[in-house]
């Protein structure tokens, strides 16, 4: 970080910048930086890279909007107007922008396993990460971990859930820079609020052949395609205990679930003295992308304050395994390790692709992912080589388990 007469500068790299995280990102710290030319904060966020996949018209007019001149596109159209921006194109982009521009912090915001490498990188560069993308943890947690443990770099998760469980780590452990870890005999269990998605509490008859509009009807969250599917069948939640575990270093045992409609309450950590501490906040990404770039301050919020005696009411519920098989699927995964997280991720990005596609009905989303699990075996993963042999085993299993025999599903 640089210091400029009084305030110190962080150079953030946005990974994903044209999506629903990546945009909030913007938006927070240009809040953020209004505080500080108020004298309210010390910290200057400098934007320093962006990075998107295809929606290159969005990226250059946020390069235009934001003065940053290093991009990245993976999926480059053939020919467009690049003048006076330094761009890097292909599926490796992400990454070079990562090594060849400096920074302070990078957010991880694309989606999927298309996010793992560029994150990879930065923390092997010693780099710090918020990270939001939490399929390469899902996918690739073993290699973050261990990188970051070797080059020193932290992991500030920006999954509400996540950032939730930081938040009450916080409470359990003396004030510090990186994540806070209590003692692991402190801890019983931690537990993730789930809302339930779009279809609330219907019956898997109900939602089986749901359309696509319907999966995207998200009750609390205004999020991207993917991750508001993965709401809607559980997988969200899911990939989050999978994400939990790399994260905080739990195991399966440690790792619950509840449903809570309302997104409220976002984490719970239940003690080993019975004491249960919990994260409240409106449900707004806005808040935990603030609390992940300034942490450990707080600054002003540029998010609705919670109300809770306008609430009333907070509602929790078990998880029905029967309805929600994607939760046990996620248990089942972290107990096998290996390529296991690589392989239910992988096999779930390739059947939502399929739902979208109109292929698959919804109901047979975690069904199909299920099937992979069932059918494929679980090898060692010791390079991302290995991530990335178990992600192409697992799509090409789905590709023959569920060949476009739904029809029509829009
Ligand atoms: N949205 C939320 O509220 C929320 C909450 C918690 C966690 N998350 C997690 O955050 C991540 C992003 O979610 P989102 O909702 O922001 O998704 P989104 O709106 O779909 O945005 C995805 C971003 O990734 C970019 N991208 C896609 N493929 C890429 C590639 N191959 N290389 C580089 N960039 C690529 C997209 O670029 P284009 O625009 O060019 O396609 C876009 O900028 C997901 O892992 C999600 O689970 C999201």
């Amino acid at each position: 970080m640089g210091k400029h007469s009084g305030f110190q500068t962080k150079r953030v790299i946005i990974l994903g910048s044209t999506g629903s995280i990546g945009a909030q990102t913007v938006e927070v710290i240009e809040h953020l930086n209004t505080l500080t030319h108020q004298s309210e904060s010390s910290i200057r966020f400098e934007i320093v890279g962006l990075a998107a996949g295809s929606n290159h018209r969005q990226l250059i007019d946020q390069a235009d909007k934001l003065a940053v001149r290093d991009l990245a596109l993976a999926n480059a159209p053939g020919r467009f107007d690049q003048s006076g921006l330094n761009f890097r194109l292909g599926h490796d982009a992400p990454r070079r922008l990562i090594e060849e521009v400096p920074c302070d912090l990078v957010v991880g915001a694309i989606v999927g396993i298309a996010g793992l490498d560029s994150v990879l990188r930065a923390i092997e560069l010693g780099i710090d990460v918020a990270l939001a993308n939490k399929e390469t943890l899902v996918a690739g947690g073993g290699l973050v971990i261990d990188a970051a443990c070797k080059s020193g770099a932290s992991l500030f998760p920006v999954d509400s859930e996540h950032a939730g469980v930081w938040q009450c780590f916080s409470a359990m452990t003396p004030m510090s820079y990186a994540p806070p870890m209590p003692a692991p005999e402190s801890i019983e269990r931690v537990i993730l609020t789930a809302s339930g998605g779009a279809f609330g509490t219907q019956s898997r008859d109900q939602i089986m052949h749901a359309k696509l509009a319907e999966a995207l009807n998200h009750p609390n969250w205004s999020m991207g395609t993917k991750v508001t599917i993965d709401s809607a069948t559980l997988m969200n939640k899911a990939l989050e205990l999978i994400e939990a575990h790399w994260l905080f270093g739990l195991n399966a045992d440690q790792l619950g679930a509840v449903i809570h409609p309302q997104s409220i309450v976002h984490a719970l950590v239940e003690c080993a003295d019975s004491s249960v501490i919990a994260q409240l906040g409106a449900p707004d990404m806005k808040v935990p992308i603030q609390h992940a770039l300034t942490h450990p301050m707080r600054s002003r919020a540029c998010a609705d304050r919670l109300d809770l005696a306008k609430l009333g009411i907070l509602d929790f519920h078990e998880v029905d395994p029967d309805r929600f098989p994607a939760i046990n699927l996620a248990m089942n995964a972290i107990r096998a390790q290996g390529s296991a997280g690589a392989m239910l991720n992988a096999a779930n990005e390739r059947a939502v692709e399929h739902f979208i596609a109109g292929q698959l009905p919804f109901g047979q989303i975690d069904h199909c992912v299920a099937s992979v699990m069932d059918e494929l075996s679980i090898e060692p993963i010791h390079t991302l080589a290995d991530v990335y042999a178990a992600d192409a085993r697992a799509r090409a299993c789905v590709d023959q388990c569920c060949p476009n025999k739904a029809g029509e599903t829009r």
